[in-house]
């Protein structure tokens, strides 16, 4: 008895592995399922679909994720959630990573929405290297990118996720958002005027802050709009690392729900909806009334952390957009382009080169300074920082006396500051000035230095942010 249930349970592993292997590409499906395609092979599958250069940087940097509470995020191209990337069904993506990390951080990329060898495309790709493989969106819907470098779970909880949406054929148009949903485990106290994340209360699942889209109550403070009865799609993202979003409009109805966002998968009527980490979901519904409708996770623990977005229905809403863009700006939920954190490939030194982002933001070099120009003129020097970048690429102090620096941070809520390095490694730190948040001044006090040219920088900016130090 026992030797023919044996028996017929390895019949029907044999038979699933036939299944996969021979009914597949005769059913004219997924030849994914021997798991030794290549992306050319997938593309024969979907032969009209354009290349798609997807450029992404790893670097860490300084994000506001709650009123006055400032983290030290790791990202991609200097966002928490990454930028929102679109791409068409079928679209081959020639991706590149760039880790430019600040603090020798290897990083790495998992797209869920690929089929690609993780022994080959998703390893840790080191500091200052660059990563290019590429991928064909098989599947529509919206999926989550993140990085996978070990412990996975650090580098999501800080920050390293995204959404990419694979836009199916004749999606009819409609008002869109995206929302990406996370947590944040900031330790007790800042340290030098920055949050890091607290592995333990990572470990513990026990959030401080539960977001859409990088920031608690983002959406509660600057509403989703729509004109009433006008057909609204969210694409929902849940990056995690650890709870589900229980979805839910108040005052609203889903019409639709697509699991993943594919249009083969359909609920109707739904009132919420579960989004497992690491998992997502589109959603279409038509509000009828003007008024404003909160969207919240219906886990009310996590509710109040900052997960509480509105929509507000209004018949003098701005018409929607015809179209979004490859490169969306996370903190508008996807609608406008992507205003990058970062400046790639910016004064070539420390960062090889990959890539500016596809349709990305502003990139002022900030260069090569000239130190020839550049002289002492008293022991009070001035610096001002605006738009994230300094007034000066070069400051000069006399050689053997302490100086002041008095600086000037124009940013509203960005952090800034000074520091001084031996050279542009930043290895070693001569003086470590306190982050400032704009708009604000402070006065540096730095002791006297040796003569020599030296090198300083915003260290939150360290590749745009940067200067020539010239002690004589
Ligand atoms: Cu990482
Ligand atoms: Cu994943």
């Amino acid at each position: 008895m026992k030797r023919f249930v044996m028996g017929g349970v390895f019949l029907e592993v044999a038979l699933l592995i036939i299944g996969l292997t021979w009914i597949g590409p005769s059913s004219g499906g997924h030849a994914q399922a021997t798991g030794s395609t290549t992306a050319v092979a997938y593309k024969a599958e979907h032969p009209n679909g354009n290349v798609v250069d997807i450029n992404l940087t790893a670097t860490e940097t300084v994000q506001e994720i709650a009123p006055g509470v400032t983290y030290h995020v790791w990202t991609f191209d200097g966002t928490a959630p990454g930028p929102v990337i679109r791409v068409h069904l079928g679209d081959t993506v020639h991706f590149t990573l760039t880790n430019a990390s600040t603090i020798g951080m290897q990083h790495s990329i998992d797209f869920h929405a690929a089929m690609t060898p993780w022994d080959k495309n998703y390893q840790p790709v080191d500091p200052g290297q660059t990563k290019t493989f590429d991928w064909v969106a098989m599947y529509p819907g919206v999926f989550m990118y993140h990085c996978g470098t070990p412990p996975v779970l650090q580098h999501i909880a800080n920050g390293m996720y995204g959404a990419i949406i694979v836009e199916p054929d004749n999606l009819p148009p409609a008002r869109e958002y995206v929302l990406v949903a996370s947590e944040f485990y900031p330790g007790a106290k800042p340290i030098n005027g920055m949050y890091e994340g607290d592995y333990d209360a990572m470990l513990a699942a026990k959030p401080t802050y539960v977001v859409f889209n990088g920031r608690a109550d983002l959406f509660k403070d600057s509403p989703l709009v729509a004109r009433p009865n006008e057909l609204i799609r969210l694409w929902v993202l849940d990056a995690g690392p650890t709870l589900t979003t229980a979805f839910h409009t108040i005052g609203a109805m889903f019409d639709s729900v697509y699991p993943d966002g594919n249009p083969a998968n359909v609920l109707h009527g739904v009132q919420t909806y579960n989004i497992p980490p690491g998992g997502a979901a589109m959603f279409e519904l038509r509000i009828p009334d003007p008024g404003l409708y909160p969207f919240v996770t219906h886990s009310f623990a996590y509710t109040g952390l900052g997960s509480v977005g509105l929509i507000k229905v209004d018949p003098q809403a701005p018409a929607a957009p015809t179209s979004y863009p490859v490169m969306g700006d996370p903190f508008d939920a996807g609608v406008t382009a992507f205003k990058s954190g970062v400046t790639l490939g910016g004064n070539g030194e420390s960062t090889s080169t990959g890539g500016s982002t596809a349709g990305g933001g502003s990139t002022s070099g900030g260069g090569s300074a000239s130190a020839a120009s550049c002289t002492p003129s008293g022991t009070a020097l001035h610096i001002v920082a605006k738009n994230a970048a300094f007034d000066t690429d070069c400051l000069a102090a006399p050689a053997g006396k302490a100086f002041t620096i008095m600086f000037d941070n124009q940013d509203p809520g960005v952090p800034h500051n000074i520091s001084i390095y031996t050279d542009s490694s930043a290895t070693t730190a001569l003086f470590k000035g306190q982050l400032v948040s704009g708009p604000a001044t402070t006065t540096y006090k730095v002791p006297a230095l040796k003569a020599g040219t030296y090198f300083f920088r915003c260290d939150v900016h360290p590749t745009t942010m940067t200067g020539a130090f010239v002690v004589s």
